[in-house]
């Protein structure tokens, strides 16, 4: 038979009616020539020795990677002061949330998290048949942990929840108070999920969700990744730490070999270069200043951030705000209705993005309404 003859040609292909027709994640646009502050990438290369250990790795490309990631599961069980069986690596940290939430969640239960927040979330609770259960954040983007603890009592059955902190998109970070509070108000069975992604960069006091972990509740999950301060977004490595018994329901549903070896050695090359990182992470921070007091100047919301970006409520102005940047060649990110965010880069990047703000005219009514939207000033 020709193939144009096949009978039923043409017919759609059967897929989960819930996911048909639907987008996935909407990732940081890349625009050859231009500056791209849409993915809270590190803009340096990554850290000394790293490129060495790279190639090194790749020599043996034709093996299988360790799938259990020992050397890199050791080394960051000496750093945190856990034993191994305590850490888990993953194909970068968003890998470990879709895993964490299909070793947690049977279908229909709850995946909750504050909103906004990493918009990864919502898709990953999909994968499992489960639902996004949001609660909306504080007028100045900060996580609403009591009424975050609200909502889950008040659910059926709640399989995970996520804590970002510092917080994708709005930079703000949880308080020692707010997570102990979280923690007592939640069943010690559910498990909470700090993302700490940008955690490095913090340079205010922010808690650590490993201090919870050793100090016996064991279900806090500590979520970290090479992919920001570390700068090796490109070769997707990350870790949590936790359960063994919570670790261990991953292991029972995930891919083997998905972190690679290049990746594993990049991994360990990067936390020996521990004076670099944290120049780099002072210079982040120095430049997260000096962009937010600039920004601020211009009339623009600019809210308190500890992470490598910043976040502009500029409501339905984002939109406009992302397209008169990209069209000045810098990308960065917009969330309509809420707001706009732009990654803190190296200096340079930086003053382009304050450069190319200062051209956009926005009306002087619009600005002063923007400023008195709840943006700390
Ligand atoms: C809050 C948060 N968590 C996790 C991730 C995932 O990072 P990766 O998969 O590169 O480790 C990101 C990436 O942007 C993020 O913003």
């Amino acid at each position: 038979m020709a193939r144009s003859e096949v009978h039923g040609a043409g017919e759609r292909v059967r897929v989960r009616p819930d996911l048909a027709g639907r987008g996935g994640y909407r990732a940081g646009e890349i625009v050859p020539g231009s500056i791209k502050l849409s993915s809270n990438e590190s803009g340096h290369p990554p850290l000394p020795g790293v490129l060495e250990a790279v190639r090194a790795a790749s020599a043996e490309a034709n093996r299988y990677p360790d799938n259990h990631a020992t050397v890199l599961r050791a080394a960051l069980a000496e750093r945190w002061a856990v034993t191994s069986d305590d850490v888990i690596i993953g194909c970068g940290s968003s890998l470990l949330c879709q895993e964490l939430v299909q070793a947690t969640c049977e279908p229909g239960d709850a995946v909750a998290f504050g909103w906004r927040s990493f918009e990864a979330y919502r898709l990953y609770a999909r994968t499992a048949h489960a639902r996004a259960i949001t609660v909306p954040n504080t007028p100045d983007g900060r996580l609403d942990l009591p009424a975050l603890a609200a909502a889950c009592a008040n659910a059926e059955q709640v399989g995970v929840v996520f804590l970002c902190s510092p917080n994708n998109p709005t930079g703000a970070v949880i308080t020692d108070d707010e997570l102990t509070g979280f923690l007592d108000a939640v069943p010690r069975s559910v498990p909470v999920v700090v993302d700490e992604a940008y955690a490095e960069f913090a340079t205010g006091v922010t808690p650590h969700a490993i201090d919870w972990y050793r100090a016996g509740w064991r279900n806090v999950v500590m979520l970290r990744t090479f992919s920001k301060a570390y700068g090796l977004a490109g070769l997707r490595v990350g870790y949590a730490i936790g359960a063994p018994e919570l670790l261990g329901a991953v292991h029972a549903i995930r891919s083997p070999f998905n972190v690679s070896a290049v990746a594993q050695a990049a991994a360990i090359a990067s936390l020996q270069a521990v004076d670099e990182m944290d120049k780099r992470v002072v210079a982040v921070a120095a430049g997260r200043l000096w962009v937010t007091e600039r920004l601020r100047r211009l009339g623009l919301p600019v809210q308190d951030s500890e992470a490598n970006f910043l976040w502009l409520p500029l409501g339905v102005h984002a939109d406009e705000f992302a397209e008169h940047c990209r069209h000045e060649g810098v990308v960065v990110r917009s969330f309509p209705p809420d707001g706009a965010r732009v990654t803190i880069s190296v200096q340079a990047d930086n003053e382009r993005l304050v450069h190319v703000a200062r051209s956009w005219r926005l009306s002087a009514g619009d600005r002063m309404s923007l400023q008195s939207s709840g943006a700390q000033q």
